[in-house]
């Protein structure tokens, strides 16, 4: 009894000044650490193209309607003299460079079939300006002025791979009437699509690594840690994002071993203006919450006035081919094509991307 009351009374009531002082200092600390978390989380703005310090312009540019620059590459018969024209849109970690489906087609083909293709950096990548607003329906409205600048004409094919397959189907729900056919070849799925049954992308979302299964929570909850997330080094960050290709298919690994730097010697180009605003918004973008669901789009071509084609690799480890199935099935106008034996980089097997091509242009608008 006696030493509580001399231990309580050796609680001396802290001052006014005192209690000011610490409740001031807890204010500060806590200004600080919300500056030091903003600083850590927020990504470093984007190097712009030909501001001073970033890097240069070296390819042809439009402006589009919010100012933003779009940089593209030209392939195949020269614009004039074609008879079919095709944008190509790449996948996540790629550019205009990565145009697989200009570049790895075959030459009689090319001119066979009179074509035309123009790949272009999507936003944020290559020498395109970021688009930090981006959505599905931007994508598809920046493709659409492409054309239009270009003078494509009232219609044209989209090739999407990959990553690019948000625009692709943004494409299908947005521009419908401008196109003439579309492939999407590997595209990726989003799990948060209403209308997927949640045991199709439950079991989807458990085939990926738990490093991914991570990354692309971030990217649907908290798309605004995804910098952190995929700098910061306590976790193991998304895969696609750290060029970690342990979670590929055998054949995919035979393939990235075989072509070594070969396969992208133009590595330096992809993403000089940083990660966050392509890598990272691919993610954000791909896995966070799509106005429309790809799922429940309607047939663009009513007539039989162009075709809708998917591949898919039925190895593919980043895309698991039981959800492709799912809306296959979903979408009977959607012609599937599964390439057995095949993983995400099925276009480099022999003969593969004429295959997709022909199949494509040979239905007419
Ligand atoms: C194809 O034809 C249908 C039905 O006439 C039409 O609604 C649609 O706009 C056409 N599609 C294209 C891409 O022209
Ligand atoms: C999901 O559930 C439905 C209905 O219960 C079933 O028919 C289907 O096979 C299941 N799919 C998967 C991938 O588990």
């Amino acid at each position: 009894m006696a030493t509580e009351t001399s231990s309580r009374s050796s609680v001396k009531p802290l001052p006014r000044s005192g209690i000011l002082l610490r409740s001031s200092l807890i204010t500060i600390f806590g200004i600080i650490s919300a500056l030091t978390f903003q600083s850590i989380v927020k990504p470093p703005p984007p190097k712009l193209c030909g501001s001073p310090g970033g890097p240069p312009i070296t390819a042809p540019r439009i402006k589009l309607r919010d100012g933003r620059n779009l940089a593209y590459k030209e392939h195949g018969v020269p614009r004039e003299k074609a008879r079919r024209k095709v944008i190509f849109i790449h996948g996540s970690n790629c550019c205009r460079h990565d145009a697989i489906y200009a570049t790895l087609l075959s030459p009689d083909l090319v001119e066979e079939l009179g074509v035309y293709i123009v790949s272009f950096d999507r936003p944020g990548y290559g020498e395109s300006d970021p688009d930090p607003n981006r959505t599905p329906k931007s994508l598809a409205l920046d493709i659409e002025e492409l054309a239009d600048q270009l003078s494509l004409g009232s219609k044209f094919y989209v090739i999407g791979y990959s990553m690019g397959g948000q625009a692709t189907w943004g494409c299908v729900k947005y521009i419908p009437h401008r196109l003439a056919g579309v492939t999407l070849v590997a595209p990726v799925v989003n799990y948060w699509w209403k209308s997927l049954p949640s045991n199709v992308s439950n079991e989807g979302f458990n085939l990926q690594p738990k490093r991914d299964q991570w990354a692309v929570r971030v990217a649907h909850y908290a798309p605004w840690l995804m910098y952190w997330w995929n700098t910061q080094k306590w976790f193991p960050g998304s895969s696609v994002a750290s060029g970690d290709y342990s979670i590929l298919s055998q054949s995919d690994k035979d393939i990235i071993l075989k072509l070594g730097s070969s396969r992208k010697p133009y590595w330096d180009e992809v993403m000089p203006q940083g990660k966050h605003e392509s890598v990272n918004r691919d993610a954000i973008v791909g896995f966070g919450s799509w106005e429309f669901d790809p799922v429940e789009l309607e047939d663009p071509f009513l007539n039989g006035n162009g075709s809708v084609h998917l591949w898919q690799g039925d190895e593919d480890m980043l895309v698991p081919v039981t959800m492709q199935r799912y809306i296959a099935e979903k979408l009977p106008w959607v012609q599937y094509h599964e390439v057995a034996g095949s993983g995400h980089f099925l276009h480099f097997a022999e003969g593969m991307v004429d295959d997709v091509v022909k199949t494509l242009l040979s239905t007419d608008a």
